[in-house]
């Protein structure tokens, strides 16, 4: 059986993952309408990506006999700026997911929970790579900037993101 504390905390972790769904849903319809199909199609990966990193954590709490408290996902803005703007938010918005994983981590350590610990392994490895990805593109954005026939080289990059 979960504790009431590491329950509620991974209850919030839920929402915040359900949240980046919501934002990188946002930010693929703001890089749509800006006919960036291809960073469009890598953050829609994204945001399925999250919705998948929620619905791991759900199931991990039922199985531990835990309850899930869903809770109001905040609204994400709709305008996000530039290409190099959009990505260097996913960036900052992963460096602080990567903040949250380590404090629910120490958290499963200071309550001894063993399970909640190695289950949150799998998410410390993710944000390693998933900061490692995006910091790539975002240092090829600033390489080749917003302007020229390159973005769009990176453009059909991105669009070729498996699922
Ligand atoms: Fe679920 Fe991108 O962290």
């Amino acid at each position: 059986m979960i504790s009431p504390t590491m329950q509620d905390a991974l209850n919030t972790q839920i929402n915040i993952e359900q949240h980046s769904a919501q934002l990188y849903l946002a930010m693929s319809a703001h890089c749509a309408a800006n006919s960036f199909k291809g960073f469009a199609h890598w953050l829609s990966v994204q945001a399925s990506e999250e919705t998948a990193h929620a619905a791991k954590l759900i199931q991990f709490l039922l199985d531990r006999g835990g309850r899930l408290q869903l809770r109001a996902v905040p609204a994400p803005a709709a305008e996000f700026g530039s290409v190099i703007e959009v990505m260097e938010k996913t960036l900052e918005h992963e460096k602080g997911i990567t903040g949250k994983i380590s404090a629910l981590f120490e958290l499963a350590r200071e309550e001894k929970d063993y399970a909640s610990e190695i289950t949150l392994q799998w998410y410390v490895t993710e944000q390693v790579e998933e900061e490692a990805n995006v910091g790539e593109i975002v240092a090829q954005l600033h390489a080749v900037g917003d302007k020229g026939g390159a973005i769009w080289y990176l453009d059909s990059k991105m669009g070729k993101r498996g699922a």
